[in-house]
């Protein structure tokens, strides 16, 4: 639904990863030949299913010999009965499963918070309570026995919320409804547990608490302490914004990713915007949320503000259980609008992250630290902190390569002046070091057998059509695959597609925009959409079997909005899914979840089960 993520603003003339994607179609659509579609599912052509014989090079290297082995003698990883898509002001799931409500907009948080009032009267009052856009998130559990599975920290992304929706109104018009506004986005952690009755519910306790754009934080790594994040208003650094996608670490932090947050800036006088700020898509008019006008912070025109816009497009590092932490903005992993990051440990237990940046035509980013993390972490040191960032290139033959982004390449220092510029500025250094344009790439993850998975939500501004995907633009995403070299840490690396949202949209399991993604460890892959599906219906959750390349949906949402973040107990037996922009904030779409009770739509997170307590997606 974030038309502003559509708008390209890369003007270079890499070779769109379409022209690579046609190619590499082309011999796909003989392998797809024998699509079979089963009763509530579908089996999609991918190259996992194709026989030995057919596949490419880069097909069997990227599936191994274990995806050639099949199913055969192993249980069904999808035995759940799938359901149809669904138009209708509720959430629908599958026959075999349940949910509950947690967590709405206006949730108390504090324990002298007011419970929810539209249109909020106060920011102290929205502070206090669960924000609005509820995106990714994560569940860390406050046991590590079985009641962990039944109490825990979420850490939930807000997004972002409209005006017209959080204060019922076009435009905040004074400083006091653009601070509500702003603490309507950030991020909550919540102190989440079962009740005896089996729902879940939030405890405001001092564990839960609010992230917002004005709760201060700190910054590390390279670009930490330069000139590139200081003010001569002298104003310390605060907030994150437009939090979209998340991660977590295997130290026990959650990773909040800021997307699109230049469009929360704008420009209240003349201000011509420089080649960075135009790169980063900054206009005077941002995305229309007027906080410019009231806060000299956003405005892009305010000489003493003048860095304030490079504080933000950060990937930020939360300790949930330590509240007396500041949040930590890690510029070693570059700035550009990011949606999420899969975390992931490599050879020599580095750290390995892997990024998209979403925008027509943007990159998918990867971070390798500098060492073995549990030493970083063991001498007081971030893994997040000190590394490399490199950039992917997709070729024709399947085969791909990571491009770092130093300053040690002749090609950036000719343009810019150090490591802290290059990581600040990183869209531009991809356009330099050759990256390809990407169809918007949104969530990545990680599956157990070490195959990287990114949605590539759509790009309708693509131009040349091509033999495996005659739709010119693609309008329907697809999600890609690849296997990289050396444990994660190699500059190179073997992709093919997963599949293509045009190839089953006629199917039982149609499905358009791919967005959240996560791979759980038995090899299931739990897709999210955002965006235009079949029919019209509402967005939904789809789980796929990544050997069998099975798909099935278990989840639809309500009209107006998105299905999008992903977290599991550590049992696997409750998943939590957000609700994201229920009716665009239209009462007369869907009064979710409240209904009857209702005056305004609210975001609100799902608790889903299956109703004989099995894994979730089995
Ligand atoms: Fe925030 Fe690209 O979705
Ligand atoms: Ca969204
Ligand atoms: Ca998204
Ligand atoms: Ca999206």
């Amino acid at each position: 639904m974030f038309e502003h993520d559509r708008t390209p603003v890369n003007p270079t003339a890499n070779r769109p990863f379409e022209d690579v994607l046609a190619k590499r179609i082309e011999r796909r659509t003989v392998l797809a030949g024998g699509l079979a579609v089963a009763a509530g599912s579908f089996l999609i052509g991918s190259p996992v299913t194709a026989p030995v014989a057919a596949r490419t090079p880069a097909q069997t290297a990227v599936g191994g010999s274990k995806h050639q082995s099949g199913t055969s003698g192993s249980p069904k990883l999808i035995g759940f009965e799938a359901i149809p898509l669904d138009s209708s002001d509720k959430p629908t799931i599958s026959p075999d499963y349940q949910y509950t409500v947690l967590a709405p907009w206006g949730t108390a948080v504090d324990p002298n918070a007011p419970g929810f009032v539209y249109p909020p009267k106060t920011a102290a009052d929205q502070e206090r309570q669960v924000g609005l856009g509820h995106d990714g998130m994560w569940f860390f559990p406050l046991s590590d026995k079985e009641y962990g599975n039944r109490r825990g920290l979420l850490c939930v992304n807000h997004e972002y919320g409209l005006t017209t929706h959080a204060l019922g109104k076009e435009l905040p018009e004074s400083l006091e409804e653009v601070r509500i506004m702003q603490a309507v986005h950030g991020m909550s952690i919540l102190d989440i547990c079962q009740t005896e009755h089996g729902a879940w519910e939030v405890i405001p306790n001092h564990r839960s608490r609010r992230i917002t754009v004005n709760t201060p934080v700190e910054f590390s790594g390279p670009v930490a302490d330069t000139p590139l994040l200081a003010n001569a208003a002298g104003n310390p650094p605060a907030g994150t914004v437009n939090n979209c996608g998340n991660g977590y670490t295997p130290w026990g932090t959650y990773l909040t990713c800021e997307e699109n947050f230049n469009g929360y800036f704008g420009a209240t006088d003349e201000w011509t915007p420089t080649e960075e700020q135009e790169r980063y898509g900054f206009t005077t008019e941002g995305f229309g949320y007027g906080w410019e006008r009231f806060d000299r912070r956003f405005d892009l025109s305010d000489p003493e503000y003048r860095n304030e816009a490079n504080r933000f497009g950060w990937i930020v590092e939360v300790h949930p259980k330590q509240s007396n932490r500041s949040a930590v903005k890690r510029t070693a992993l570059g700035r550009f609008k990011h949606e999420g990051v899969a975390l992931t440990i490599g050879r020599d237990e580095r750290a390995v992250a892997y990024m998209g940046d979403d925008q027509r035509f943007d990159y998918i980013y990867k971070y390798v630290s500098s060492s073995n993390c549990k030493h970083m972490l063991a001498q007081g040191q971030s893994p997040l902190d000190d590394g490399q960032l490199f950039v992917a290139k997709f070729d024709d033959d399947g085969s791909g390569r990571w491009l770092e982004l130093t300053i040690d390449n002749p090609d950036l220092a000719a343009r810019f002046n150090n490591q802290a510029e290059v990581l600040t500025f990183a869209r531009l250094a991809a356009d330099i070091v050759g990256a390809t344009p990407m169809d918007r790439p949104e969530w990545t993850t990680v599956a157990p057998n070490g195959d990287v998975f990114c949605t590539l939500t759509n790009n309708t501004d693509r131009e040349e059509p091509n033999a495996a995907n005659p739709e010119a633009p693609n309008e329907t995403g697809h999600i890609i695959r690849w296997r990289d070299s050396d444990n994660h840490i190699g500059t190179s690396f073997e992709w093919d597609i997963f599949v293509l949202a045009s190839d089953v949209l006629d199917t039982e399991a149609g499905f358009g925009s791919p967005d959240g993604l996560w791979a759980d460890p038995d090899g299931r892959l739990f897709i999210e959409t955002d965006g235009d599906q079949p029919d019209g219906a509402n967005n939904q959750l789809l789980v796929a079997d990544t050997e069998t390349g099975e798909i099935r949906r278990l989840l639809t949402g309500v009209p107006g909005s998105e299905v999008t973040g992903i977290a599991v107990t550590p049992d696997r037996r409750t998943m939590f899914v957000n609700i994201q922009h229920a009716g665009d904030g239209d009462p007369d779409l869907t009064l979710f979840p409240d209904f009857e009770h209702g005056v305004i739509p609210r975001d609100a997170t799902l608790v889903i089960t299956r109703t004989d307590g099995g894994i979730i997606g089995s």
